[in-house]
C-alpha cells in the first residue's frame, strides 16, 4: 500500500530491538552492524505505519491500536539480522518481510488477549475491553490478511512458510486451551505448545532473512533450530519470572500465572516429583492448586491480581507458597531447562561462518534468557 506518513506515536523498542542492539554492538568492527540494524528497524516502523492502512476507519482504529502501543520489535531484528548472512544491498523485500512478521505477530496477540481475557496489552487496555470480543477479532484477522498479502507479494516460499506459522501458532493456541490427551506426559505437551506458539514464529523471523538476502540455503535448518530454541527458552524464563519479587517493579504481582490458574513449568516438574512419591512437592503442589490457582477467576493478566482481591491473611499466604515454589529446586531445574533451549540454539550457530552476524545470533539468545528473575 502507499500511504501517507503518520504523527503517530514511535513504539519503544524495549531491550530486544533497537535498545538490544545498541547494548549488542559495543565494540568498534561491530558498529557498523549495529548502524545497519539501526536503519533497518528505522525503515521497518515506516514499512509498519505504511501497510497497516485502511479506508475504513475503524478498520484503522483498531489494527493500530496495539502497533502504536510498542512492542520490542524483536522479530523484525531477527529478520535484518539474519539477513546479514546474505546481500542486503536491496533490502527492500527484508524490510517488508520484517514488518510481515511483526503484523502477525501482533495479529496473534489480538487473538490471545480475547482468549485470555487479558485486561492489558503493552500497557495498554487490551483491544477486547476498548471494543469487544469481535472487533479485537476482526481486528486481528484484518492484520494477518495484511500479512499475508505482503508475503505473498515475496514468493511462493515466503507465503508457504507463513502458512506454516500461522498452522503452528493456531495448533499451539489449540492445544494450550483444550491441555494435554489422556496418557500425554504434561511436560512434552507444555514444551510443544511453547514451541508452536512462540517458536514457529521466531524461527520462521530468522528464515526470513536467510531466504530473502539469497544466503546459503543450508543456513535455513540452522536458523529454524536457532529460532525454536530462542523461543521456547523465552517462554520458560517468563514462568520464572511470574515468581521473582522483580515483576513488582514491573507492576506484576510474583505468582501472577499461578493465580490464575496457568501450570507453568516449575508447577509440571513439581507434579512430577510429587508423582513420583515426593510428599512435600505433593504438599505444595496441592497448596498452588486450592490456595493459589482461581485467585483471578478467568484472567492471566496481572492487572485483576491486586491485594484487594483476595482478604489480607490469603495475600499473605499466597505470597508466601509463591516464594516456596521461587525457593523450590524445581525452579532452578527450569531455569535449567531454559539454558539448554539456549545452548540448542546457539549450537545451531556452529554452521554460520564465524563473525559478528554469528556472535550477535548467539548473544540475541542469550540475552534474552538473561533478565531478572
Ligand atoms: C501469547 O502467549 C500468544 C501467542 C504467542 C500466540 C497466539 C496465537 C493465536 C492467538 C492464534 C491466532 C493467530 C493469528 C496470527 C491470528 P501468552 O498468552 O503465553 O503470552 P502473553 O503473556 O504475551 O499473553
Ligand atoms: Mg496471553
Amino acid at each position: 500500500m502507499t500511504a501517507q506518513p503518520t504523527a503517530a506515536r514511535r513504539p519503544s523498542h524495549g531491550i530486544v530491538g533497537a535498545g538490544f542492539a545498541k547494548q549488542l554492538f559495543g565494540k568498534p568492527p561491530e558498529r557498523r552492524l549495529k548502524a545497519e540494524l539501526d536503519a533497518g528497524l528505522e525503515r521497518v516502523e515506516q514499512v509498519l505505519r505504511d501497510e497497516v492502512r485502511y479506508a475504513d476507519e475503524v478498520a484503522q482504529v483498531t489494527t493500530t491500536y496495539l502497533l502504536d502501543a510498542g512492542g520490542k520489535r524483536l522479530r523484525p531484528m531477527l529478520v535484518l539480522l539474519t539477513a546479514q548472512l546474505g546481500d542486503t544491498t536491496s533490502s527492500t523485500q527484508l524490510d517488508r518481510a520484517a514488518a510481515a512478521v511483526e503484523i502477525t505477530h501482533l495479529a496473534s496477540l489480538y487473538h490471545d488477549d480475547v482468549m485470555d481475557e487479558a485486561t492489558l496489552r503493552r500497557g495498554v487496555t487490551a483491544a477486547h475491553l476498548r471494543w469487544s470480543n469481535s472487533t479485537a477479532i476482526l481486528a486481528g484477522d484484518l492484520l494477518f490478511a495484511r500479512a499475508s498479502q505482503i508475503f505473498s507479494a515475496l514468493g511462493p516460499r515466503a507465503i508457504h512458510l507463513q502458512a506454516e506459522v500461522f498452522e503452528r501458532l493456531v495448533l499451539g493456541q489449540m492445544h494450550e486451551t483444550i491441555g494435554p490427551a489422556g496418557g500425554e506426559n504434561r511436560l512434552d505437551h507444555y514444551l510443544q505448545v511453547l514451541a508452536d506458539k512462540t517458536g514457529s514464529l521466531i524461527s520462521a523471523a530468522a528464515i526470513y532473512g536467510v531466504m530473502l538476502s539469497g544466503a546459503p540455503s543450508e543456513y535455513e535448518d540452522a536458523m529454524r533450530e536457532f529460532g525454536e530454541g530462542v523461543g521456547v527458552a523465552f517462554q520458560i524464563v517468563d514462568d520464572v519470572i511470574d515468581l521473582s519479587v522483580q515483576s513488582e517493579k514491573t507492576g506484576k504481582l510474583p505468582g501472577t500465572d499461578l493465580r490464575a490458574g496457568v501450570e507453568t513449568m516449575p508447577v509440571l516438574l513439581l507434579e512430577q516429583r510429587a508423582e513420583a512419591g515426593d510428599t512435600a512437592a505433593a504438599d505444595l503442589l496441592e497448596r498452588i492448586r486450592t490456595r493459589v490457582a482461581g485467585t483471578t477467576p478467568g484472567s492471566a493478566d496481572q492487572s485483576l491480581a491486586r491485594p484487594d482481591a483476595v482478604g489480607s491473611t490469603d495475600e499473605a499466604e499466597i505470597a508466601g507458597i509463591v516464594a516456596e515454589l521461587r525457593e523450590h529446586e524445581v525452579t532452578r531445574e527450569t531455569i535449567a531447562a531454559a539454558q539448554a533451549q539456549v545452548r540448542r540454539a546457539t549450537d545451531a550457530l556452529e554452521v554460520l561462518p564465524a563473525g559478528v552476524v554469528r556472535e550477535a545470533l548467539r548473544e540475541f539468545a542469550e540475552r534474552l534468557v538473561d533478565r531478572d528473575f
